[in-house]
């Protein structure tokens, strides 16, 4: 007898770049920058033509966010005040795009936990914020480097990709038209971030994860059931990046300067007043739906992007304040890696949970957009 196909997580992985930047590291390179602006351009500060920059500070970036460091595939380029940005040798189009192998490493990770052979897998989903270019889709360049047969496509949530491709996969396999497929969120966050910019720039860091979706029956012992995932969109300009294909066709791309709409731009107090409630209403509503309360809740993986944004979300959720184990962060150390981020907190923070522990992978974003995925160990 056939059963209807059920979509399940058998594992998940992560790929973590082998450099890191310190807060105080970044803040000394970022005030040898201001120093050096302001130097450069005294007669036009003096003059009431260009404004004087500000330096940054470690205190602040801890208080503000609660990031300590993030790790990074190009320090010294980014470390550099007169660069500022990193520094990436250009592939040949025979060599493996960085975006890939980092997207590669992660995939085999996942997979080698779940013991499943990359043949095994039908369908590749490159989920994130940013692809590396136009065409050929990363995903495809992913499923050719792992060697599996099947298709492969991009999509671009920002911050929420990696929810918006669990449902994307998990509705392939209710649909049959799958039954494993690795969902890839490579993020090089450093290439898009503006480290001239003071308000934002301590907030990313780069990182790749995975994350295998399979029909319950062929994955692994051990699996997480999905019990139910919901997304949402809602149009926002308050997170923004306006680099495109048409950039040309408007003048051009300047990224120089410590303000750039083609590089991440965000009114932060607004989206940190607008997206917490949003998100927790999400929730709510979703916990609802499903019949849990608060208290079936063994932990929640939610989007690192603010400490504080977490523990209001969280003791919302909850009815009251999220101990470290209730609801993990990974922002003290990776810093905010858009979709990666509520992945790297699942995969890191799962092994003492027990079957029938119940928790909540949540992202949320640009777009705006937030996506939820309520889970359920075996
Ligand atoms: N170093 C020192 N001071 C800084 C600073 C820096 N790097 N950046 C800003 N400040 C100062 C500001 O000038 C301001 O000073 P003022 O009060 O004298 O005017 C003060 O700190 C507060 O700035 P503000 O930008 O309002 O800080 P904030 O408390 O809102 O924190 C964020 C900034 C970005 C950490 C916070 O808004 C946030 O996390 N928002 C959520 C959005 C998010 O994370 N999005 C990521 C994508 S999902």
């Amino acid at each position: 007898m056939s059963h209807a196909p059920q979509p399940v997580i058998s594992a998940t992985g992560l790929f973590t770049p082998a450099e890191r930047i310190s807060n105080q590291e970044l803040v000394a390179s970022f005030n040898a920058y201001v120093a050096r602006y302001n130097f450069e351009n005294a007669d036009a500060i003096a003059a009431g033509d260009l404004a004087e920059l500000t330096e940054s500070s470690v205190e602040f970036i801890e208080k503000a966010s609660g990031i300590a460091s993030r790790y990074v595939v190009d320090k010294a380029g980014i470390l550099d005040p007169a660069h500022m940005a990193p520094r990436l040798a250009e592939r040949s189009n025979d060599e493996l795009s960085i975006l890939a192998e980092i997207g590669v490493a992660a995939a085999k990770d996942a997979l080698a936990r779940a013991g499943r052979d990359a043949s095994d897998v039908d369908a590749v989903l490159c989920a994130a914020s940013n692809m590396q270019r136009a065409y050929p889709a990363m995903a495809v360049e992913i499923q050719d480097a792992l060697g599996i047969d099947g298709f492969g496509f991009d999509m671009n949530v920002a911050c929420s990709s990696a929810t918006f491709g669990i449902q994307t996969a998990a509705d392939y396999i209710r649909a049959g038209h799958a039954k494993s497929v690795l969902v890839v969120n490579p993020e090089i966050c450093s290439g898009h971030l503006n480290w001239r910019d003071r308000d934002s720039h301590f907030i990313f860091g780069d990182v790749a994860t995975a994350i295998l979706i399979e029909d319950k029956a062929i994955a692994p012992a051990g699996h997480w059931d999905i019990l139910g995932t919901k997304l949402k969109t809602q149009f926002s300009n308050n997170i923004r990046n306006n680099f495109g294909f048409l950039n040309r066709g408007h003048g051009g791309i300047d990224q120089s300067g410590p303000k750039s709409d083609k590089l991440f731009v965000q009114e932060g107090r607004k989206v940190f007043k607008e997206v917490v409630p949003w998100v927790a209403n999400l929730i709510v509503e979703q916990m609802e739906v499903l019949g849990l309360a608060g208290a079936d809740m063994r932990r929640l993986w939610l989007h690192q992007a603010n400490t504080n944004m977490n523990r209001l979300i969280a003791h919302r959720v909850l009815g009251h304040e999220a101990s470290e184990t209730e609801s993990p962060t990974v922002l003290d150390t990776y810093g905010n890696t858009s979709s990666a981020g509520s992945i790297i907190a699942f995969h890191l923070h799962h092994d003492d949970m027990a079957a029938g522990d119940t928790g909540l992978i949540c992202s949320f974003g640009a777009g705006y957009s937030a996506g939820t995925v309520f889970v359920r160990k075996t």
